[in-house]
């Protein structure tokens, strides 16, 4: 909760332009108001409304039904195909031969797609599947670079039904045994490699290294996208060439009619216990939910570029690269790439060569940009932008101002949203013809969300005042649980406050009813804006045969908003040099992903512990930040301990 004391010194606030009031959707409190208060008060009226903008192949007769909280059914009774709504709609209307999606690879090279084009490379792609016998209901793992042919292979599984399970090009061989073998895929769709940084990442090899055991017996197919050309290993009865594959097929595949409570999507993500849980996503309420948000939040029209930098490997490329901008028919840039290859201004170079109007992107590549220094942002034209977003852990004001003069040259409206992976969409956040928006503030609830802040007695916050974050009512585009353990779901979410969702972040609300994030109250860690469990990093940690104990804990950082510092005692005799933290570090990468690397390993003699053996997290957390100790320690076991420490 370190972002307590700016919060409560900021008193900025920033109205839209005249000019982009007058051309928004909604450009004033009093609809917002209106139209919020009819959507938690009717939310049946409100959203089955609302979801007739939907391409329903059979309408639904039933909004909700919550009878069984939390099992959450919306519009149950309805058909739909996802993909059909990124893409058939739009065919008999003048967005057929729009621009769908412009793509641009870390080498420069270039491709872009018309919504026609889009819909017959998907239709192709689902057919690939369809000839390897992938049907309704398989779940698919896709490992994959930032390429169109990612966004194909996720439009195609939901083409034909196939769950898809999105695995980030980040995480190790193990990550993706272990989510492989949660959802029992059938199938893996990766690439030989990708670009990062000028060099190849050489995915085939990683999954490879994957399918062993019971991950390696429920695959029969690994579907391979060429893009880097390096060598890869071949098992010919798994293995298929995509490009060879696509020579055998046609394009036409008609959309499968899916249910609109039928599984869209797996999508992994950490708690505070446990192994990575499989968030499952629906297809009706998802859809809405990314269609509405993505229609009002970012107030998108026809002629926008629209370019969110997230990648397709977390669930803001899912909502806001794939499926929320294509239901809106928009024209989407994506870029493979770092942010500073070949030169720190690649990301400005890009808005300006491609007329970018609207940029979504998150408060950790503000803050390397801030760094790297104005001068690349001064170099390009930038006047394309009208609108600009952040996601993913919260904004400092001084990115905030940044990103406002700089990047928008104080024109541009900043939309701060506060989500999850678990909430599907965008959940509180500005509308930005409407609100006066403050510096680190995500402003208000989007249309259906009843948040509501809470003491740790559970008794509601009225008025201003900070606490834990819940929302009261089902909305459309939340999770239907867990993949495999439907209790762990109603456990994790709905158990700390009864009847309502526990998202694990604390918020606060102010004087003018706008809520603040004040960061996670779990033991979740927010790096980069990539979410990780301190159990799963100790865990990594303890595997390794020189450790006995470890405890993790998040430091403020600059950059990445936490860094990851881990408490190490090792086995007697064993030395806790510099070439143990490389083995740790090294370690942790190859159980998780490098992205769960420590920047910090420290070597204890013992870890502090209360008295009943609980290791005192609170208390690593001050000596990792380098604070005086001024806590209780009365359960503190052996003080000698914690003195030892704090001379490190
Ligand atoms: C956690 C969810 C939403 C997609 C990307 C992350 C933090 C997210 C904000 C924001 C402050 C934020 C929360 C949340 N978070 N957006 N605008 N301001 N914090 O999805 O990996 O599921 O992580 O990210 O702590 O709980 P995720």
């Amino acid at each position: 909760m370190t972002q307590i004391d700016n919060v409560l010194h900021e008193n900025r606030s920033f109205p839209p332009s005249d000019a982009f009031r007058a051309a928004a959707r909604i450009s004033t409190e009093a609809e917002y108001d209106a139209m919020w208060r009819r959507s938690v008060d009717d939310p049946e009226g409100f959203f089955g409304e609302a979801a007739r903008a939907l391409p329903w192949i059979k309408p639904f007769s039933q909004v909700l039904d919550w009878s069984d909280a939390p099992r959450a059914r919306w519009f149950a009774d309805g058909q739909l195909n996802a993909s059909a709504v990124c893409l058939d709609q739009h065919l008999t209307t003048d967005r057929r031969d729009k621009t769908a999606l412009i793509f641009e690879g870390e080498p420069g090279d270039q491709v872009a797609y018309t919504y026609a084009e889009l819909h017959a490379s998907v239709c192709r792609f689902a057919n690939v599947l369809k000839s390897r016998g992938i049907k309704k209901g398989d779940r698919v793992a896709i490992y994959m670079p930032m390429i169109p042919e990612l966004a194909m292979a996720v439009l195609a599984c939901a083409r034909i039904g196939a769950i898809h399970s999105v695995i980030f090009g980040g995480f190790s061989a193990a990550s993706i045994r272990d989510r492989v073998e949660d959802g029992a895929c059938s199938a893996v769709i990766t690439a030989d490699g990708g670009w990062r940084r000028g060099q190849v990442l050489a995915l085939k090899d990683v999954v490879d290294e994957a399918l062993v055991g019971e991950a390696g017996a429920s695959v029969h197919t690994v579907l391979v996208v060429q893009r880097t050309a390096n060598d890869v290993a071949w098992n010919a009865e798994r293995d298929v060439w995509y490009h060879k594959a696509l020579a055998t097929v046609d394009a036409d595949c008609p959309p499968t009619p899916m249910n609109a409570e039928d599984t869209l999507f797996l999508l992994y993500t950490s708690g505070s216990t446990g192994k990575p849980k499989g968030i499952q996503h629906t297809t009706g309420g998802y859809m809405l939910g990314t269609y509405l948000t993505t229609r009002y939040v970012f107030d998108l029209r026809d002629d926008d570029v629209y370019w969110c930098t997230a990648d397709v490997g977390w669930i803001t490329g899912h909502s806001y690269i794939v499926y929320g901008p294509l239901a809106n028919g928009a024209t989407c840039l994506m870029y493979e790439g770092a942010p500073n290859q070949p030169h720190p201004g690649r990301f400005w170079e890009l808005i300006q060569k491609h007329k970018v109007t609207i940029l979504y992107t998150a408060p950790t590549a503000i803050r390397a940009f801030m760094k790297w220094g104005d001068e690349h942002v001064d170099a390009f034209d930038l006047s394309s932008l009208r609108l600009l977003g952040t996601v993913g852990e919260p904004i400092n004001p001084e990115a905030w101002m940044w990103y406002r003069n700089k990047v928008g040259g104080g024109r541009c409206p900043i939309v701060d949203t506060w989500w999850q992976t678990e909430t599907g969409g965008m959940m509180l956040t500005p509308l930005p013809g409407v609100h006066a928006t403050k510096p680190g503030s995500c402003m208000k609830p989007f249309f259906g969300v009843d948040p509501v802040i809470l003491d740790s007695d559970g008794s509601e916050v009225h008025g201003s005042g900070g606490g834990y974050l819940a929302i009261r009512k089902p909305w459309p585009s939340m999770l239907r649980g867990i993949w495999g353990d439907f209790e762990r779901y109603q456990e994790t979410y709905w158990s700390r406050f009864p009847g309502m969702y526990f998202p694990g972040d604390g918020a606060r609300r102010d004087e003018d009813g706008c809520y603040w994030i004040l960061g996670r109250v779990d033991d979740v860690l927010n790096v980069s804006g990539h979410r990780l469990s301190t159990m799963e990093i100790e865990s990594a940690l303890v595997s390794h045969p020189a450790v006995c104990e470890a405890a993790v804990v998040p430091r403020p950082d600059d950059l990445t908003g936490q860094a990851i510092v881990a408490f190490v005692t090792l086995g007697a005799g064993i030395v806790g040099d510099d070439d143990m933290v490389q083995t740790l570090c090294a370690h942790v990468s190859k159980e998780i992903g490098k992205l769960a690397r420590p920047a910090a390993i420290l070597f204890a003699d013992a870890l502090p512990k209360t008295r009943s053996g609980k290791i005192m997290r609170r208390l690593l957390r001050d000596v990792a930040e380098g604070k005086e100790i001024d806590q209780d320690m009365t359960t503190l076991e052996d003080r000698s301990v914690l003195t030892k420490l704090q001379r490190k």
